[in-house]
């Protein structure tokens, strides 16, 4: 393992001993479901769960062809669009054993608000990130309940807790997801199922292909999302970039609000002097 797991268990060594035994949730022998297993973070922590030993996966994807290359007996394919009802019912009818469901699907779509025609795209990215996690939820909190408890685990961003104004929408559905996380959390305790909420920095996928910050692998993110998980810690904080911003975040949201609004301006600035003197950005 990299520094990653390192750093994250620094990060997330936070709460008390009582408080990580009592969520704390085995990978090994549980039978787990992903969505959007077939690429990015999806698809590594369907590897790492293997990995870790679990008894099962039900991967799942729009296209369950995308999933082949993913070959394991313990694997289960199943077409899952978070955003379909139909899929979702008929996924967590077939899924009548799982004990713990990752909500990893997700889109980053509008880069503005000030346009009229990002509506649809800000729409989409509620569908996907938020709706998606909450119909899943509500079908399968039943078949958690009836297998021991298990645990709810949402893949949601350190842009869920300062809004990045890069992706201000997509932002704005993730801390959607982090409201319904804390929610969960609360109302499913009664019945015995741990809800994590994961809040990546940037990692290397096709979602941040754009973006030119430094990025962690898919794979070390899996781990460390799977040893917070094992560790109890509720909130997970899974690179070194989401260690560093949950820790001002946690210290001031304001501070924080203020340092991402001063590094987006910085940024901003950059390009255009990078545009103007086309020579230094190759320098
Ligand atoms: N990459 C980052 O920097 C980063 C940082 C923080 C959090 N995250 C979060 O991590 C999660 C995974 O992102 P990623 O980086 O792995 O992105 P990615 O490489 O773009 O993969 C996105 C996955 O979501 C699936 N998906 C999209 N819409 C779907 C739908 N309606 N139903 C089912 N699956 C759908 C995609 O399936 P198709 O192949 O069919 O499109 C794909 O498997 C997301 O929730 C994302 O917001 C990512």
């Amino acid at each position: 393992m990299t520094g990653a797991r390192t750093a994250a268990t620094k990060m997330t060594g936070q709460p008390t001993q009582k408080e990580e035994t009592m969520n704390a949730r085995r990978i090994e022998g549980a039978v787990a479901l992903v969505t959007g297993a077939n690429r990015g973070i999806g698809r590594a922590l369907t590897e790492a769960l293997l990995s870790r030993g679990v008894k099962k996966v039900y991967a799942t994807a729009r296209n369950p062809e995308a999933l082949r290359a993913l070959r394991d007996e313990r694997l289960v394919s199943l077409r899952l669009d978070v955003t379909d009802a139909d899929q979702i019912r008929a996924a967590a009818e077939a899924a009548s054993d799982v004990e713990l469901v990752f909500n990893n699907a997700g889109v980053a779509l509008a880069s503005a608000i000030a346009d009229s025609t990002d509506l649809g795209q800000a729409r989409r990215e509620m569908e996907v990130n938020y709706f998606g996690p909450l119909q899943l939820l509500q079908r399968l909190a039943p078949t958690l309940a009836r297998n021991g408890g298990g645990a709810v685990v949402n893949i949601g961003s350190a842009a869920g807790l300062t809004n990045l104004p890069f992706v201000p929408t997509y932002s704005a559905s993730k801390a959607a997801l982090h409201s319904l996380t804390q929610a969960a959390r609360f109302l499913l305790a009664a019945q015995g199922t741990s809800v994590f909420g994961v809040y990546a920095g940037p990692v290397d996928t096709d979602m941040s292909r754009e973006l030119a910050f430094p990025k962690t692998s898919p794979r070390d993110v899996a781990f460390a999302i799977l040893d917070g998980i094992e560790a109890g810690q509720e909130d997970i904080f899974p690179d070194p970039f989401a260690v560093d911003f949950g820790r001002r975040f946690q210290s001031s949201p304001k501070a924080s609000e203020r340092q991402v609004a001063a590094m987006v301006s910085g940024e901003a600035a950059r390009a255009s002097r990078d545009q103007e003197r086309p020579e230094c950005a190759r320098a």
